[in-house]
């Protein structure tokens, strides 16, 4: 499986937000629906060995299954629909258990360093940095947990955290993108075994 751990630093952690203004008053989750989407869907379908993490303001992470996912379209309208009607469910995530807000979709009251915790296991977690280790050196692991920041930097906090759970910090080229184009990579790097087919 592969695993996308993205951090909005600026988006809503409740539902009080608009879809009308995404990318301004709902602190770009016009990018963060792009992140979900260009991990999970491919052209015609969904990559159901995919999920997608959502840490919002390091409290809470929505989680998106690949497995399970049920309408979830290209635009960042709908999916950000989805992620409302997550946060609209905040208050029934007790403690730490997640809650299921839709098919495939749950929210939990959980931040960076809990969430990784949960999935470490899974595979080794890789930190997407455009001043970090060329992808062209590094074989691409079988359960990769990719760990990428939103517009923003990461924080020192979060560079120090992840500094002592990574297993490596990996480039996909020198110039910086976007984190749902780094995404799109990150995929293409996988999928052709490190570029070799
Ligand atoms: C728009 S960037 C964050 C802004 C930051 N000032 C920058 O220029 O990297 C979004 C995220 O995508 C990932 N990313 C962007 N370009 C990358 C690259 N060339 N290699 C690896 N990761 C990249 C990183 O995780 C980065 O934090």
């Amino acid at each position: 499986m592969r695993q996308f751990v993205v951090l909005g630093h600026d988006a809503p952690t409740d539902a009080d937000f608009s879809l009308d203004d995404l990318a301004g008053g709902a602190g770009r989750l016009d990018l963060l629906s792009r992140c979900v989407t260009a991990a999970l869907l491919r052209s015609h379908g969904v990559r159901e060995d995919v999920r997608v993490h959502l840490v919002l303001d390091d409290s809470v992470t929505i989680s998106f299954r690949g497995e399970d996912v049920r309408r979830l379209n290209p635009d960042e309208r709908s999916t950000a629909a989805l992620i409302r009607q997550a946060l609209q469910r905040r208050r029934d995530a007790v403690g730490h258990q997640p809650v299921e807000t839709a098919p495939g979709v749950s929210l939990t009251r959980l931040g960076l360093e809990a969430t990784l915790g949960r999935i470490a296991d899974d595979g080794g977690i890789l930190m997407l940095d455009a001043e970090g280790t060329p992808v062209s050196s590094v074989t691409p692991p079988a359960d990769p947990v990719f760990v990428l920041s939103d517009h923003r930097d990461f924080t020192n906090a979060e560079d120090a955290l992840l500094s002592g759970l990574v297993t490596g910090r990996i480039s996909l080229g020198p110039v910086a993108i976007h984190a749902d184009q780094a995404i799109t990579v990150a995929h293409n790097w996988v999928d052709t075994d490190g570029f070799s087919r």
